[in-house]
């Protein structure tokens, strides 16, 4: 049978993933987000997609189907999911009865917890599965007409990916092949680096809090949106610092826990924009000049609606409804499971938590009634660090 590949979502990112994977395999795009997946087939009809690359070369493809039918998971041999990290367990949970063993599951971006969320959902079955998270999408990508056109503005030239089982290398040399030279796929040890490394669990909520929040935000408009990166200041970068350090102690301590476990991956955040930004800081002496003098983050402000002619933060942009649930509520509640103390993590969450209108934190512990749908461990009924470790497909030496 031909190679299949699944392609998730609907939004840019997947309308792009599907015209460059169709170029040269069986791609079925899959959406269950509304009718979006009829109304994709009807605005293609018998048209090419036609996805136009970084220099301007356009080229053109057509997908073998646009469904909402999960049963096409029975001929998948890998689905990649390319949505917003809050639509990954909707398509773990509804493919699950139909994939064959050995299916290799990919998403971009993992953000983090995805392959436990993964393990929780397809439960008996996820044994015979291959998880994949990568840290971040491979392009920037906007749709131009949707559903019929679509543009790939650039390639990342190396992102970091890992597969559970980590026995599984096989899987990340077919996900390579599926993307093409660019961009090399470099193999992280484990998932757990991927989920602690996740930078926007950290940036996004804590540039928020430190702007928006009751230390520093009297309620009122501003005249204009704030600049999010070049405006951060002294006390946002001093949140910043204490939570990255947090998420520090946890990944340390996971490794003294479980020995041979390797969590290089999962650094401090001034190292992440060392290592992803170089050459594009003109100032790298702290974590505030690297995030003040980034030119990738000119001129990026704060997400705000208008109100009377002034500006009003958007308390449920992604930067909070996404972030916090799928990225910093997965290293809080692993904090929890392996006892360090997070008292800015825990401040940020609870400001955040009111803001999404979601019950995450209760008297300083992970029980809300919330927790299940987001990343935390507890939400999927791991509290033990043997449970976790189990559901991360990490072999321990307990
Ligand atoms: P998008 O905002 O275009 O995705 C929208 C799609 O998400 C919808 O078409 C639908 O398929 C799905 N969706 C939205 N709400 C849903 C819901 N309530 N339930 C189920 N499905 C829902 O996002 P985009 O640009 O495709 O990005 C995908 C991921 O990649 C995001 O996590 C984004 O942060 C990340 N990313 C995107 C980049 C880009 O250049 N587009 C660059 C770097 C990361």
């Amino acid at each position: 049978a031909d190679f299949t590949v699944l392609c998730c979502g609907g939004g840019n990112a997947a309308q792009v993933a599907t015209g460059l994977f169709s170029i040269r395999y069986k791609t079925i795009a899959v959406s269950f987000y509304a009718d979006e997946a009829a109304k994709w087939k009807a605005a293609l009809g018998d048209d090419d997609f036609e996805l136009t690359l970084p220099g301007g070369k356009v080229v053109k493809s057509k997908p073998h189907d646009i469904t909402n039918d999960p049963s096409v998971a029975a001929t998948a041999n890998v689905i990649l999911l390319v949505v917003p990290s809050h639509a990954h367990g909707e398509y773990f949970e509804k493919f699950a009865p139909y994939m064959k063993p050995g299916t290799i599951v990919a998403c971009m971006p993992a953000r983090s917890g995805g392959d436990i969320l993964f393990s929780s959902k397809l439960g008996d079955k996820a044994k015979d599965m291959i998880f994949c998270g990568f840290e971040t999408l491979p392009w920037a990508c906007r749709f131009t007409e949707w559903g019929r056109k679509a543009t790939i503005l650039g390639t990342k030239n190396n992102i970091l990916a890992a597969v559970s089982p980590a026995t599984a290398k096989q899987a990340m040399a077919k996900l390579q092949g599926l993307l093409g030279v660019n961009p090399w796929v470099q193999d992280s040890p484990n998932n757990l680096g991927i989920s602690l490394r996740n930078p926007g669990m950290i940036v996004h909520p804590g540039v928020m809090y430190g702007r928006w929040g009751p230390e520093s935000w009297d309620g009122q408009p501003k005249d204009e949106s704030p600049l999010f990166y070049q405006g951060v200041d002294e006390f946002t970068e001093k949140i910043l610092i204490e939570m990255t350090d947090e998420a520090q102690a946890v990944a340390r301590k996971a490794e003294q826990l479980v020995p041979g476990l390797d969590l290089s991956d999962a650094c401090t955040l001034k190292q992440w924009y060392l290592d992803c930004y170089d050459g594009q800081m003109t100032d790298t002496s702290s974590l505030k000049r690297c995030m003040n003098t980034n030119a990738a983050y000119d001129g990026l402000k704060h997400p705000c609606k208008e109100v009377d002619g002034k500006h009003m933060p958007d308390l449920t942009y992604r930067y909070l409804s996404e972030d916090v649930p799928t990225g910093l509520c997965f290293a809080k509640g692993l904090a929890e499971i392996i006892g360090i103390p997070t008292p800015t993590i825990d401040k940020v969450m609870i400001w955040a938590q009111g803001c999404i209108g979601l019950e995450i934190m209760v008297d300083g512990k992970m029980t809300g009634k919330d927790l299940d749908k987001t990343r935390a461990p507890q939400g999927m009924g791991i509290t033990t660090l043997p449970a976790f470790l189990l559901a991360s497909k990490i072999p321990a030496l307990l």
